[in-house]
């Protein structure tokens, strides 16, 4: 018996598969029940007590290298399936369509926000997220004590750096560095210490807008911010200035729109008064212009500012800003 083991040994070890049919035939001859491995268990009866369990381990030994050598075989075919003659796909199929990713919505919304100002004759210009106390406050005439400062609120980088709050101090950047008259908007990440929740999250995104020419007046600040509104959200839109504050700007306007979201009617997103805030903007203030090196006896301006989220947030009917920063793919695929 111990002779035919080591045959059987041999026979394994040398054993090749081409293919499925002579991985059935290895089948059949070591591992099936009918197999010559099952016979020589079975010849274990007629042993002699004492050299059954030598015998019993040689024939287990046996046993478990021809089920290794079916695996390794098994895994052979495979590959030998896949790169012979017959592929193991079609190759005449059409390719499978390439998925594409879509615009996240506030890239679609800036996108359409931008288009527009470009068709009114403005262009693009950006500034550093990291600004100084300079552009991001004092150009803008923020008094030191004004609590936009306060560590609440900004998040300081060192004595003079800060992670700029808004985006108007890139108006600073652009009138320290265009030639006049500027008609420039700027796009841009900006950011505030926070605590994340549906309607507020410390990086946000907003869009700012300049234009500086000589005789610029208020009319032109309205017709231009109508004229944008209705392009963006439809030529029935509602709107309402509203007096404001802002140190940079004099005077000051906040723009509210009727609530998309309940159309009007009240809601919580516009806080039952069936407005809401849109932006805020104004004539540049002299001493900002001054403070530009532009002449305030011959140059006026306007500024406007608008946080991109809360637009989409009306433009798209989405009801918490933490959605647009987690990613989750089936959110985004909606856009
Ligand atoms: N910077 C202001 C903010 O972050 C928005 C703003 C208001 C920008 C009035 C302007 C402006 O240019 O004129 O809230």
């Amino acid at each position: 018996m111990l002779e035919q083991v080591q045959i059987l040994h041999a026979e394994i070890a040398r054993f090749q598969a081409e293919d499925q049919a002579t991985l059935e035939a290895f089948r059949q001859k070591f591992i099936s029940k009918k197999g010559a491995i099952a016979k020589l268990f079975a010849g274990l009866k007629a042993v002699e007590p004492a050299e059954k369990k030598a015998l019993g381990s040689v024939l287990n030994e046996l046993k478990n290298a021809a089920q290794e050598k079916f695996k390794v075989l098994i895994e052979q075919a495979n590959t030998v399936t896949q790169t012979s003659g017959q592929p193991a796909e079609d190759l005449t199929l059409p390719p499978p369509a390439h998925a594409l990713g879509t615009l996240h919505p506030l890239t679609s919304i800036s996108n359409d926000i931008i288009g527009i100002f470009e068709r009114m004759g403005f262009n693009v210009s950006y500034g550093p997220e990291v600004e100084d106390d300079w552009h991001n406050f004092t150009a803008l005439n923020f008094p030191d004590n004004h609590p936009a400062r306060d560590m609440q609120d900004t998040f300081f980088l060192g004595t003079d750096k800060v992670l700029r709050t808004h985006t108007s101090s890139a108006q600073v950047r652009v009138m320290e560095s265009l030639a006049l008259p500027i008609r420039t908007i700027v796009p841009g990440r900006v950011f505030r210490n926070e605590a994340i929740s549906a309607r507020a999250h410390c990086i946000f995104h907003q869009i700012e807008g300049l234009y500086i020419n000589r005789h610029v007046s208020f009319v032109e600040l309205k017709e231009s911010l109508f004229f944008f509104v209705k392009a963006l959200f439809g030529s029935r839109t509602k709107i309402r200035f509203r007096p404001s504050y802002f140190p940079f700007t004099e005077p000051s306007a906040e723009l509210d729109i009727d609530c998309r979201i309940c159309g009007g009617k009240g809601c919580k997103i516009c806080k039952y008064t069936g407005w809401v805030e849109i932006m805020g903007a104004g004539m540049v203030d002299p001493q900002v212009l001054t403070n530009c090196k532009i002449d305030p006896q011959v140059y006026t301006g306007f500024a406007f500012g608008m946080g991109i989220e809360r637009i989409a947030m009306l433009q798209y009917q989405i009801d918490d800003l933490r959605l647009f920063t987690e990613n989750d793919i089936n959110f985004l695929r909606q856009f």
